[in-house]
């Protein structure tokens, strides 16, 4: 059984290949909803400074992980558990970080299904008036959504199927470029067509009258540490799969800082490309549905459908941009998971693949029917079963690995974490780094996590609980 990773046949395809992952749904259709639902710009500064304090130290530890234990999530935290005298048992973050993944795909891929479907929808045209019922048609009809998801799911398993060079890398290198054009040109349209700085105000100045209590304020951090995490594509073991592939001369901080400061970028101009438009075509959040899907499913549809003629070119440009983007993050998505079967059962990269593909599309049926005929089924505060995917993935579970990698490394691998595959010179930084991971991390992401559970499970707002106290 051979457990290690092959290499990266060049330099930049780790670049390529994380940016790929990190820039996707959770930015295009994920941050703009998520800053909308939580009064636009305080959500905005919060999600940056949470990128930076957070986000980046942690990332830069799960590559790291991938890069010294060079193999899958779960063989590398193993061997980098036994060289530092641990128990093996830590060994039990990369499978969360695999079980997380894998969830994630199954729900990540319905989205993806109506984006493509979207993209058909807006170049017949809609008519003003109509994307509403249109957006409850496409979400009633169980077989269309099959039909649109596993067509998503067969092409990102064909790419992860070919291997690291000849299909992800070679995916991305044609991706990658295209998403930019894209995003740059649409925040063009958005910037000729809408109101640039009603889109800027929304996004960037922090109103507070959003927030009355203590707890409001608290699942606001919620949010923007939760979609910093998951923008990232931190604590699914992407990062480790394809940190494990890096060449040894390449250096994880350096590497670590493109990847998230284009992701960052990509998120701040979704939502340029977004909210100017909207805002210069007449919408507001008050009058029209800017939180969750219907953002990108309903009012963007109606404001394409505004466009006239031109909407049927730009309507299908913006799902266009949506599909690649998820294209590329649910290859990445796939990765862990297929690296894992692998490596430690020795099998071939395509049977494995062709077993994560029944898995993903098992896991896709249950929240393409959690749209229809399960959307009744409701468990906590969560409405649906794909609300329950997307909740103990993204929330429960990330979390969860986030602090696991950050003890993990901080804690444990002292011995291990080097300047030399760091890339960091400075003392004084790579104490910060590792103080970081130590307390600052572990301490805030476990607050944020009970808090949140005990919020969405158990219907208890603690923090209200405990000023009550007083
Ligand atoms: N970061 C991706 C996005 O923003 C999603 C993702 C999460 C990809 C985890 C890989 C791993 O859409």
């Amino acid at each position: 059984m051979s457990t290690q990773s092959s290499q990266w046949n060049n330099n930049t395809a780790f670049l390529l290949a994380a940016t790929g992952s990190a820039v996707g749904l959770g930015n295009i259709w994920g941050f703009p909803y998520k800053a909308a639902e939580n009064g636009g710009g305080l959500f905005v500064l919060l999600y940056i400074f949470f990128v930076i304090t957070l986000g980046f130290p942690v990332f830069m530890a799960e590559v790291f992980i991938g890069k010294k234990g060079k193999s899958n999530p779960v063989s590398s935290v193993e061997s980098l558990a036994i060289k530092s005298n641990s128990s093996k048992s830590w060994g039990i973050v990369g499978y969360a970080g695999i079980l997380a993944s894998l969830i994630i795909a199954g729900y990540y891929a319905v989205i993806a299904g109506f984006v493509i479907d979207y993209g058909f929808i807006s170049a017949q045209g809609v008519t003003e008036g109509t994307a509403k019922d249109i957006w409850v048609t496409q979400q009633s009809t169980f077989w269309d959504m099959t039909f649109w998801t596993l067509l998503f799911i067969f092409g990102s398993c064909y790419v992860v199927a070919n291997g690291i060079d000849a299909g992800i890398d070679k995916a991305m290198r044609f991706l990658l470029p295209m998403l930019f054009v894209l995003v740059i040109s649409m925040v063009g349209y958005g910037a000729y067509q809408g109101d640039f700085n009603a889109g800027l105000d929304y996004l960037f100045s922090a109103k507070t009258d959003k927030f009355n209590s203590p707890g409001e304020v608290a699942a606001i951090v919620q949010a923007a540490i939760g979609q910093a995490f998951f923008s990232l594509s931190i604590g699914m073991g992407t990062l480790m799969a394809f940190g494990s592939y890096m060449p040894s001369s390449q250096k994880v901080s350096k590497a670590s800082s493109v990847v998230v400061t284009a992701d960052t970028g990509v998120a701040l101009l979704a939502g340029l490309a977004i909210f100017p438009l909207a805002f210069g075509l007449g919408f507001n959040p008050e009058e029209n549905a800017f939180g969750g899907s219907a953002l990108v499913f309903e009012t963007m549809p109606e404001a394409f459908a505004k466009l006239g003629v031109l909407g049927q070119i730009v309507g299908p440009l913006f799902f266009f941009l949506l599909a690649v983007a998820a294209f590329s993050s649910m290859i990445s998505i796939l990765e862990p998971s297929v690296a894992f079967l692998t490596q430690k059962f020795s099998m071939t990269r395509l049977k494995a693949t062709g077993i994560i593909l029944l898995v993903c599309i098992s896991l896709s049926l249950v929240s393409i029917a959690g749209h229809n005929v399960w959307k009744d089924v409701s468990l906590g505060a969560l409405d649906n079963p794909f609300e329950f995917m997307k909740y103990f993935a993204d929330d429960f579970l990330l979390l969860l690995v986030g602090t696991g990698m950050s003890v993990f490394v901080g804690w444990r691998l002292q011995s291990v974490v080097d300047k030399q595959t760091m890339g960091i010179t400075s003392t004084a930084f790579m104490s910060l780094w590792i103080f970081i991971l130590k307390w600052i991390s572990p301490v805030f992401l476990m607050t944020i996590w009970v808090l949140g559970n005990a919020q969405v499970l158990f219907d208890q707002d603690l923090i209200a609980q405990v000023i009550s106290l007083f």
